[in-house]
Protein backbone atom coordinates (compact mmCIF):
# COMPACT_ATOMS: atom_id res chain seq x y z
CA UNK A 1 0.00 0.00 0.00
CA UNK A 2 1.08 3.29 -0.82
CA UNK A 3 1.15 5.90 1.56
CA UNK A 4 -0.29 8.63 -0.74
CA UNK A 5 -4.23 5.81 -0.60
CA UNK A 6 -4.63 7.07 2.83
CA UNK A 7 -5.53 10.64 1.98
CA UNK A 8 -8.16 9.50 -0.47
CA UNK A 9 -9.62 6.79 2.21
CA UNK A 10 -9.91 9.46 4.67
CA UNK A 11 -11.65 11.54 1.92
CA UNK A 12 -14.26 8.58 1.21
CA UNK A 13 -14.75 7.90 4.96
CA UNK A 14 -15.85 11.73 5.03
CA UNK A 15 -17.70 11.41 1.99
CA UNK A 16 -19.97 8.89 3.25
CA UNK A 17 -20.53 10.07 6.84
CA UNK A 18 -21.64 13.89 5.17
CA UNK A 19 -24.42 11.81 3.50
CA UNK A 20 -25.82 11.78 6.95
CA UNK A 21 -24.11 14.52 9.31
CA UNK A 22 -23.36 18.14 8.57
CA UNK A 23 -20.30 19.72 9.12
CA UNK A 24 -18.29 16.81 10.44
CA UNK A 25 -15.84 16.52 8.50
CA UNK A 26 -12.83 18.11 10.83
CA UNK A 27 -14.12 15.47 13.57
CA UNK A 28 -14.18 12.52 11.05
CA UNK A 29 -10.55 12.95 10.01
CA UNK A 30 -9.57 13.52 14.08
CA UNK A 31 -11.73 10.17 14.47
CA UNK A 32 -9.37 8.18 12.03
CA UNK A 33 -6.25 9.81 12.70
CA UNK A 34 -6.96 8.16 16.08
CA UNK A 35 -7.87 4.95 14.67
CA UNK A 36 -4.44 4.56 12.75
CA UNK A 37 -2.58 5.50 15.54
CA UNK A 38 -4.62 2.91 18.52
CA UNK A 39 -6.24 5.32 20.22
CA UNK A 40 -9.45 5.73 21.85
CA UNK A 41 -11.55 8.99 21.76
CA UNK A 42 -13.73 10.88 24.32
CA UNK A 43 -16.79 13.18 22.60
CA UNK A 44 -18.42 15.47 24.51
CA UNK A 45 -21.23 17.69 24.00
CA UNK A 46 -24.51 18.77 24.67
CA UNK A 47 -27.48 16.21 24.13
CA UNK A 48 -28.91 16.35 20.19
CA UNK A 49 -25.41 17.58 18.47
CA UNK A 50 -24.73 14.40 16.84
CA UNK A 51 -22.59 12.57 19.27
CA UNK A 52 -23.99 9.10 19.29
CA UNK A 53 -25.05 9.30 15.14
CA UNK A 54 -21.12 10.62 14.50
CA UNK A 55 -19.88 7.45 16.27
CA UNK A 56 -22.10 4.77 14.14
CA UNK A 57 -21.46 5.97 11.41
CA UNK A 58 -17.85 6.62 11.38
CA UNK A 59 -17.51 3.01 12.70
CA UNK A 60 -20.12 1.59 9.47
CA UNK A 61 -17.13 3.24 6.99
CA UNK A 62 -14.71 1.28 8.41
CA UNK A 63 -16.28 -2.24 7.70
CA UNK A 64 -15.40 -3.83 11.48
CA UNK A 65 -17.21 -5.44 13.90
CA UNK A 66 -19.13 -3.42 16.36
CA UNK A 67 -20.45 -3.08 19.67
CA UNK A 68 -22.80 -0.86 22.10
CA UNK A 69 -23.11 0.12 25.13
CA UNK A 70 -25.66 2.10 26.41
CA UNK A 71 -24.37 3.34 30.52
CA UNK A 72 -26.49 3.63 32.59
CA UNK A 73 -27.18 3.72 36.36
CA UNK A 74 -27.71 -0.05 36.80
CA UNK A 75 -25.76 -1.30 34.41
CA UNK A 76 -22.88 -3.85 35.63
CA UNK A 77 -19.39 -4.19 34.64
CA UNK A 78 -19.98 -7.81 33.91
CA UNK A 79 -22.69 -6.10 31.04
CA UNK A 80 -19.85 -4.60 29.51
CA UNK A 81 -17.71 -7.54 29.50
CA UNK A 82 -19.34 -10.89 29.50
CA UNK A 83 -20.27 -13.42 31.96
CA UNK A 84 -20.11 -17.54 32.58
CA UNK A 85 -23.85 -18.67 32.41
CA UNK A 86 -24.89 -22.23 32.81
CA UNK A 87 -25.96 -24.05 30.01
CA UNK A 88 -28.66 -26.71 30.85
CA UNK A 89 -27.96 -28.27 27.73
CA UNK A 90 -24.26 -29.54 28.51
CA UNK A 91 -24.79 -29.11 32.31
CA UNK A 92 -21.93 -26.78 32.66
CA UNK A 93 -21.14 -22.97 32.73
CA UNK A 94 -20.00 -21.05 29.53
CA UNK A 95 -18.87 -18.22 28.71
CA UNK A 96 -20.78 -15.66 26.89
CA UNK A 97 -18.61 -12.52 26.10
CA UNK A 98 -19.95 -8.88 26.27
CA UNK A 99 -19.94 -6.32 23.55
CA UNK A 100 -16.89 -5.16 24.60
CA UNK A 101 -15.62 -7.57 21.62
CA UNK A 102 -15.89 -5.98 19.28
CA UNK A 103 -13.49 -3.68 17.20
CA UNK A 104 -15.40 -0.62 17.37
CA UNK A 105 -16.73 -0.15 20.52
CA UNK A 106 -19.48 2.86 21.57
CA UNK A 107 -19.76 3.47 25.39
CA UNK A 108 -22.22 6.04 24.78
CA UNK A 109 -22.86 7.92 27.88
CA UNK A 110 -20.12 7.12 29.75
CA UNK A 111 -20.90 9.06 32.63
CA UNK A 112 -23.95 7.83 33.35
CA UNK A 113 -23.14 4.70 35.15
CA UNK A 114 -21.57 4.17 38.27
CA UNK A 115 -17.51 4.14 38.58
CA UNK A 116 -17.23 0.61 38.98
CA UNK A 117 -18.52 0.04 35.70
CA UNK A 118 -16.20 2.48 34.31
CA UNK A 119 -13.44 1.01 35.59
CA UNK A 120 -14.38 -2.38 33.85
CA UNK A 121 -14.35 -0.87 30.71
CA UNK A 122 -11.22 1.30 31.11
CA UNK A 123 -9.37 -1.70 32.34
CA UNK A 124 -9.84 -3.45 29.12
CA UNK A 125 -9.06 -0.75 27.25
CA UNK A 126 -5.82 -0.58 29.01
CA UNK A 127 -4.84 -4.31 28.94
CA UNK A 128 -5.98 -5.43 25.85
CA UNK A 129 -8.00 -8.28 27.87
CA UNK A 130 -10.53 -8.86 30.43
CA UNK A 131 -11.03 -11.95 32.63
CA UNK A 132 -14.37 -13.58 33.20
CA UNK A 133 -14.20 -16.66 35.73
CA UNK A 134 -10.74 -16.83 36.28
CA UNK A 135 -9.82 -17.26 32.36
CA UNK A 136 -8.16 -14.28 30.40
CA UNK A 137 -9.97 -13.17 26.72
CA UNK A 138 -7.82 -10.98 24.35
CA UNK A 139 -10.35 -8.18 22.76
CA UNK A 140 -9.78 -8.29 19.19
CA UNK A 141 -7.29 -5.92 17.07
CA UNK A 142 -7.99 -3.53 15.91
CA UNK A 143 -9.68 -1.73 18.93
CA UNK A 144 -11.25 1.14 19.33
CA UNK A 145 -13.54 2.78 22.16
CA UNK A 146 -15.35 5.78 21.52
CA UNK A 147 -16.92 7.45 24.21
CA UNK A 148 -19.39 9.90 24.09
CA UNK A 149 -20.61 12.05 27.57
CA UNK A 150 -22.43 14.97 28.07
CA UNK A 151 -20.21 17.89 29.75
CA UNK A 152 -22.81 19.48 31.93
CA UNK A 153 -23.15 17.56 35.43
CA UNK A 154 -26.48 16.49 35.20
CA UNK A 155 -28.26 14.51 38.34
CA UNK A 156 -27.27 11.12 38.43
CA UNK A 157 -24.20 11.20 36.63
CA UNK A 158 -20.61 10.52 37.41
CA UNK A 159 -17.67 12.18 35.67
CA UNK A 160 -14.71 10.66 34.86
CA UNK A 161 -11.56 11.01 37.11
CA UNK A 162 -8.73 13.04 35.34
CA UNK A 163 -6.65 9.78 35.63
CA UNK A 164 -9.01 8.16 33.56
CA UNK A 165 -9.36 10.41 31.02
CA UNK A 166 -5.91 10.26 30.33
CA UNK A 167 -6.22 6.96 28.94
CA UNK A 168 -8.54 8.82 25.98
CA UNK A 169 -5.88 10.02 23.04
CA UNK A 170 -8.32 12.60 22.23
CA UNK A 171 -11.13 14.70 23.39
CA UNK A 172 -13.76 16.07 21.37
CA UNK A 173 -15.94 18.87 22.21
CA UNK A 174 -18.59 18.99 19.68
CA UNK A 175 -19.89 22.69 19.86
CA UNK A 176 -23.46 24.21 18.59
CA UNK A 177 -24.00 24.48 14.96
CA UNK A 178 -23.79 27.93 13.29
CA UNK A 179 -26.38 29.73 11.45
CA UNK A 180 -26.24 28.44 7.97
CA UNK A 181 -25.26 24.89 9.46
CA UNK A 182 -28.41 24.55 11.48
CA UNK A 183 -30.46 25.37 8.41
CA UNK A 184 -28.67 22.57 6.70
CA UNK A 185 -29.41 20.05 9.60
CA UNK A 186 -32.81 21.03 9.72
CA UNK A 187 -33.36 20.79 6.06
CA UNK A 188 -31.79 17.86 5.46
CA UNK A 189 -33.78 15.27 7.80
CA UNK A 190 -33.82 12.06 6.95
CA UNK A 191 -37.51 10.52 6.95
CA UNK A 192 -36.82 7.37 8.14
CA UNK A 193 -32.72 6.68 8.46
CA UNK A 194 -33.02 5.92 4.67
CA UNK A 195 -29.51 7.18 3.47
CA UNK A 196 -26.70 4.10 3.83
CA UNK A 197 -23.33 4.65 4.97
CA UNK A 198 -21.21 3.09 3.20
CA UNK A 199 -18.47 0.20 4.63
CA UNK A 200 -14.82 1.62 2.41
CA UNK A 201 -11.98 -0.41 4.79
CA UNK A 202 -11.55 -3.89 4.54
CA UNK A 203 -9.23 -5.59 7.70
CA UNK A 204 -6.66 -5.97 5.42
CA UNK A 205 -6.36 -2.31 4.40
CA UNK A 206 -6.18 -1.83 8.09
CA UNK A 207 -3.69 -3.67 8.65
CA UNK A 208 -1.43 -1.95 5.76
CA UNK A 209 -2.23 1.20 7.00
CA UNK A 210 -0.97 0.76 10.52
CA UNK A 211 2.40 -0.48 9.08
CA UNK A 212 2.46 2.85 6.63
CA UNK A 213 2.52 4.83 10.56
CA UNK A 214 6.25 3.28 10.83
CA UNK A 215 7.55 4.82 8.09
CA UNK A 216 6.42 8.42 8.48
CA UNK A 217 9.97 10.63 9.38
CA UNK A 218 9.14 12.91 12.22
CA UNK A 219 12.15 14.87 12.91
CA UNK A 220 14.67 15.29 15.87
CA UNK A 221 13.29 19.24 15.92
CA UNK A 222 9.79 18.11 15.83
CA UNK A 223 9.93 15.71 18.94
CA UNK A 224 11.53 18.62 20.42
CA UNK A 225 8.90 20.51 19.45
CA UNK A 226 6.25 18.55 21.01
CA UNK A 227 8.39 17.93 24.34
CA UNK A 228 8.64 21.48 24.68
CA UNK A 229 4.96 21.91 24.20
CA UNK A 230 3.98 19.44 26.77
CA UNK A 231 6.44 21.01 29.26
CA UNK A 232 5.23 24.24 28.67
CA UNK A 233 1.60 23.13 30.56
CA UNK A 234 3.45 22.91 33.70
CA UNK A 235 4.53 26.52 33.76
CA UNK A 236 1.55 28.63 33.36
CA UNK A 237 -0.67 30.00 35.72
CA UNK A 238 -4.32 29.19 35.01
CA UNK A 239 -3.10 25.57 34.78
CA UNK A 240 -3.51 23.76 38.35
CA UNK A 241 -1.62 20.56 36.47
CA UNK A 242 0.10 19.98 33.42
CA UNK A 243 0.30 17.32 30.70
CA UNK A 244 2.49 14.06 31.59
CA UNK A 245 4.96 12.52 29.39
CA UNK A 246 2.38 10.37 28.27
CA UNK A 247 1.23 13.23 26.34
CA UNK A 248 3.78 14.44 24.39
CA UNK A 249 4.32 10.10 23.70
CA UNK A 250 0.71 10.37 22.48
CA UNK A 251 1.00 13.47 20.70
CA UNK A 252 3.85 11.98 18.69
CA UNK A 253 1.75 9.33 17.83
CA UNK A 254 -0.56 10.78 16.18
CA UNK A 255 0.90 13.32 14.40
CA UNK A 256 2.49 10.23 11.89
CA UNK A 257 -1.22 9.65 11.43
CA UNK A 258 -1.93 13.15 10.83
CA UNK A 259 0.44 13.81 8.21
CA UNK A 260 -0.45 10.44 6.41
CA UNK A 261 -3.87 11.19 6.10
CA UNK A 262 -2.84 14.84 4.61
CA UNK A 263 -0.56 13.13 1.85
CA UNK A 264 2.60 13.39 2.77
CA UNK A 265 5.10 10.21 4.76
CA UNK A 266 6.60 13.18 7.28
CA UNK A 267 5.18 15.44 9.67
CA UNK A 268 5.05 19.12 9.79
CA UNK A 269 5.04 21.75 12.75
CA UNK A 270 1.44 22.83 11.76
CA UNK A 271 0.42 19.14 12.11
CA UNK A 272 1.55 19.30 15.96
CA UNK A 273 -0.65 22.68 15.58
CA UNK A 274 -3.26 21.14 14.58
CA UNK A 275 -3.74 18.42 16.72
CA UNK A 276 -2.08 19.77 20.62
CA UNK A 277 -5.49 20.87 21.49
CA UNK A 278 -6.92 17.94 21.25
CA UNK A 279 -5.04 15.73 22.79
CA UNK A 280 -3.79 18.17 26.06
CA UNK A 281 -7.63 19.91 26.38
CA UNK A 282 -8.84 16.99 28.83
CA UNK A 283 -4.91 16.29 30.28
CA UNK A 284 -4.75 19.68 31.74
CA UNK A 285 -6.16 20.74 35.00
CA UNK A 286 -7.34 24.31 34.46
CA UNK A 287 -8.14 27.00 36.93
CA UNK A 288 -11.38 28.01 35.82
CA UNK A 289 -11.18 29.12 32.14
CA UNK A 290 -11.50 27.53 28.81
CA UNK A 291 -8.53 24.77 28.25
CA UNK A 292 -9.06 25.52 24.55
CA UNK A 293 -7.99 29.48 24.76
CA UNK A 294 -5.27 28.61 27.27
CA UNK A 295 -3.66 25.82 24.70
CA UNK A 296 -3.15 28.03 21.80
CA UNK A 297 -1.80 30.64 24.08
CA UNK A 298 0.54 28.08 24.71
CA UNK A 299 0.96 27.23 21.01
CA UNK A 300 1.47 31.23 20.29
CA UNK A 301 4.52 31.11 23.00
CA UNK A 302 6.75 27.69 21.93
CA UNK A 303 8.81 28.48 19.12
CA UNK A 304 8.10 26.73 15.74
CA UNK A 305 11.03 24.55 14.88
CA UNK A 306 12.72 24.97 11.28
CA UNK A 307 13.10 21.89 9.92
CA UNK A 308 16.59 22.87 7.78
CA UNK A 309 18.10 19.98 8.64
CA UNK A 310 14.84 17.79 7.41
CA UNK A 311 14.96 19.29 4.56
CA UNK A 312 18.32 19.04 3.18
CA UNK A 313 18.22 15.09 3.72
CA UNK A 314 15.05 14.90 2.18
CA UNK A 315 12.21 13.11 4.17
CA UNK A 316 11.78 9.32 2.94
CA UNK A 317 13.51 7.52 6.09
CA UNK A 318 12.89 3.88 4.22
N1 LIG B 1 -24.40 18.02 12.33
C1 LIG B 1 -25.56 17.35 12.16
N2 LIG B 1 -25.87 16.85 10.95
C2 LIG B 1 -27.02 16.17 10.76
N3 LIG B 1 -27.89 15.89 11.73
C3 LIG B 1 -27.62 16.35 12.95
C4 LIG B 1 -26.44 17.10 13.24
N4 LIG B 1 -26.46 17.42 14.55
C5 LIG B 1 -27.58 16.88 15.06
N5 LIG B 1 -28.28 16.23 14.10
C6 LIG B 1 -29.53 15.47 14.31
O1 LIG B 1 -29.90 15.62 15.65
C7 LIG B 1 -30.38 14.39 16.19
C8 LIG B 1 -29.63 14.03 17.47
O2 LIG B 1 -28.50 13.24 17.21
P1 LIG B 1 -27.88 12.23 18.27
O3 LIG B 1 -28.91 11.39 18.88
O4 LIG B 1 -26.76 11.55 17.58
O5 LIG B 1 -27.34 13.26 19.33
P2 LIG B 1 -26.58 13.00 20.69
O6 LIG B 1 -25.54 14.05 20.75
O7 LIG B 1 -26.15 11.59 20.78
O8 LIG B 1 -27.69 13.33 21.73
P3 LIG B 1 -27.87 12.79 23.24
O9 LIG B 1 -26.81 13.46 24.07
O10 LIG B 1 -29.24 13.26 23.58
O11 LIG B 1 -27.73 11.31 23.18
C9 LIG B 1 -30.25 13.37 15.10
O12 LIG B 1 -31.51 13.20 14.51
C10 LIG B 1 -29.28 13.98 14.13
O13 LIG B 1 -29.54 13.55 12.83
MG1 LIG C 1 -26.59 10.05 22.17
Amino acid sequence: MDYRVLQSIAQLISKEISKVLVNVENEVKIMFATFLANGHVLVEGFPGLAKTSLVKAFARTLGLSFGRVQFTPDLLPSDITGSLVFNPRVGDFEVRLGPIFANVVLADEINRAPPKVQSALLEAMQEGQVTIGGRSYQLPRPFMVIATQNPIELEGTYPLPEAQLDRFMIRIRLGYPNEDVELRIANDIDLGDVTPVNTVLSKEDIINMQLLMRKVYVDDSIIRYIVNIVRATRNVHDIKLGASPRAAQVLSKLVRAWALINGRDYVIPDDVKQLTPYVLNHRIITIGDDPFRIISEILEKVPTPIMAKALGKGYNNE
